[in-house]
């Protein structure tokens, strides 16, 4: 029996390069996203179904559930990974921007995990793999919105991979840094910053593996798990020098 992967936020970056490698593995991918005809393109690459979809919406999301888990009752991966950047400070942000972040970074997986959760419960055991960011550990100023929204998701992760473990759900909370993608351009970073930027491809090789393995929470590339553990460890510290960075202004 094929297995049967939902994957949001499909239609670019890091969730297409998921949906490839998971049909390269032989899953079936229901691939979610509001574009239809990058879904569209991608389902035909990968010989995977559409659903249109803005998983911020949660009524929406429940009758995308519906109608998926009506042609599959066994769900054995849910991958929350749609999301939007945002690129302003909490002072000078517009207000709908603020409460954009949240409703599709932080609510749109916590709609998402409760509508399909019948349904990996069915397949058990499943798995839920949750794309949060480096920016869910630490806070940066000139993108405060968008860090709390990922924090708050961090939180989300954290909270159902405890809860879901008897009930044979294993959660993977994937951290990923600098990516190079559609929706996030790195040419903003200063040139000696630019060699920590990473193609969509190894985030996706990095869920591949944690999937195989078991791997809870994580970081991709590895090494930005230090930047987490300096903010945990020295948060005075952290805030003193970002206040004198130009980039936090
Ligand atoms: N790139 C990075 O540096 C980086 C680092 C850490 C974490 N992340 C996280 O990785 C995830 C994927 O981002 P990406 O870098 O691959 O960016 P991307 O190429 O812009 O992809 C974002 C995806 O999310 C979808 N999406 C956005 N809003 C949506 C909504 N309301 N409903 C449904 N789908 C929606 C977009 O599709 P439509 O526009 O067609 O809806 C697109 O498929 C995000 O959660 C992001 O926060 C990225």
């Amino acid at each position: 029996m094929q297995k049967i992967a939902v994957v949001t936020g499909a239609s670019s970056g890091i969730g297409a390069e998921i949906a490839r490698g998971l049909a390269r593995k032989g899953w079936r991918c229901v691939l979610v996203a509001r574009r239809e005809d990058r879904l569209r393109a991608l389902a035909d690459e990968t010989g995977g179904e559409i659903e249109v979809c803005d998983v911020g919406d949660r009524e929406a999301v429940d009758a995308t559930a519906a109608r998926v888990l009506a042609r599959h009752p066994l769900i054995h991966l849910l991958v929350n990974n749609a999301g939007i950047p945002g690129r302003a400070n909490f002072l000078n942000a517009d207000p709908a921007a603020i409460e954009d972040v949240i409703r599709v970074n932080y609510l749109g997986s916590v709609w998402c995990l409760r509508a399909f959760l019948p349904g990996l419960e069915a397949a058990a055991p499943a798995d839920v793999v949750n794309i949060v960011s480096v920016a869910g550990d630490v806070a940066f100023p000139p993108s405060g919105p968008y860090s709390a929204s990922k924090h708050a998701q961090l939180a989300f992760s954290r909270s159902i991979a405890a809860q879901l473990r008897p009930r044979r759900i294993r959660v993977h909370t994937v951290k990923p840094g600098f990516i190079e993608t559609e929706g996030f351009p790195q040419s903003w970073l200063p040139r000696p910053m630019q060699r920590l930027v990473v193609g969509p491809e190894a985030v996706a090789a990095h869920v591949l593996a944690s999937l195989e393995h078991g791997r809870g929470e994580t970081s991709v590339p590895r090494y930005y798990g230090i930047a987490g553990r300096l903010q945990a460890f020295l948060p005075n510290t952290f805030a003193r020098v970002l206040g004198f960075s130009r980039r936090a202004a």
